[in-house]
């Protein structure tokens, strides 16, 4: 990424309402990438699709701890501002929303969206709170910073999916974008959590996408969704792998496939390697 000035920093929504107002007094649009920090190359190209699409570009930055389970890494999330700016400044972000933990959820706070739909099964199975915060966290963010357009990773398809409900349900004034994943050269998506993988495991990781993969071309082969499902299980653990799910599904509910010839579907995947866990999905 280029050296650029910096982007303007406000860590209140008071302080965010107002840059946003200013921007909005020159009727220039605005486009919002949410992130937790630990920004990579996923980040950046969310950042480009962005500045595409509206003239000013808003990045929030918060490791939000509602969405974290009491035995996942919120803790040792991997957090540091500094670097997280100096790659913002980099790739010509105009603001970075970065508030506090007491901002976001003040002494009293007492909401949360729940999100049904797509929300039901899958990450909820294993990670029941993570869904509520994600909604939740989203919800306030969109509201405070009112963009045109927000921008989501197809890599966590079933984030983008409740984001998509919720908007459409709580009728936030917003376009959600989806925006291909963003894959290193052996094809393991990009994630903040891909740090945590031991030179080892880092040499399996890219097999989950080619084990996806196989699973989107036998179901276009016609071999049925349950065969795909149980294949695609045995590969992985075959690998080394601990498998959460391997699940072919209707690509726009979620829900189990029902008539395969008709039907928009996606192959959707969690599994452990060693301490980390990894997902990623492929359209069929
Ligand atoms: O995908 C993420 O990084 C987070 O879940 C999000 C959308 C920023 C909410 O905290």
């Amino acid at each position: 990424m280029a050296d650029r000035s910096s982007p303007k920093v406000v860590r209140t929504v008071n302080d965010l309402r107002a840059l946003v107002s200013a921007w909005r007094e020159v009727r220039t649009s605005v486009g919002l990438v949410t992130t937790m920090g630990a920004l990579h190359r996923g980040h950046a190209a969310l950042i480009d699709e962005a500045r595409n699409r509206a003239g000013r570009v808003l990045v929030s930055v918060f490791v939000n701890p509602a969405q974290f389970g009491p035995n996942e890494d919120f803790a040792a999330y991997p957090r540091d501002e500094a670097k997280d700016l100096a790659e913002l400044a980099a790739a010509g972000v105009d603001a970075v929303y970065a508030p506090s933990v007491d901002e976001m959820y003040p002494p009293g706070f007492a909401t949360s969206v729940v999100v049904a739909g797509p929300a039901l099964g899958l990450e909820t199975d294993f990670r029941p709170q993570f869904f509520t915060g994600v909604a939740t966290v989203v919800a306030k963010l969109l509201n405070s910073a009112l963009p045109d357009c927000a921008i989501f990773g197809e890599k966590d398809y079933q984030q983008l999916l409740v984001v998509g409900r919720m908007v459409a349900d709580l009728n936030i004034p917003v376009d959600i974008i989806a925006h291909p994943t963003v894959r290193e050269a052996d094809g393991l998506a990009l994630s903040s959590r891909n740090a945590y993988l031991s030179p080892e495991d880092r040499k399996t990781a890219p097999k989950l996408f080619a084990v996806l993969n196989d699973a989107a071309l036998s179901i276009r082969g016609q071999v049925s969704a349950v065969d795909v499902m149980i294949a695609g299980d045995r590969a992985l653990t075959g690998l080394g792998f601990r498998v959460d799910y391997f699940v072919v599904r209707n690509s726009e509910t979620l829900a189990a496939v029902v008539d395969p010839g008709s039907e928009p579907m996606r192959v959707l995947a969690a599994a452990w390697l060693g301490k980390t866990r990894l997902i990623d999905n492929v359209a069929v």
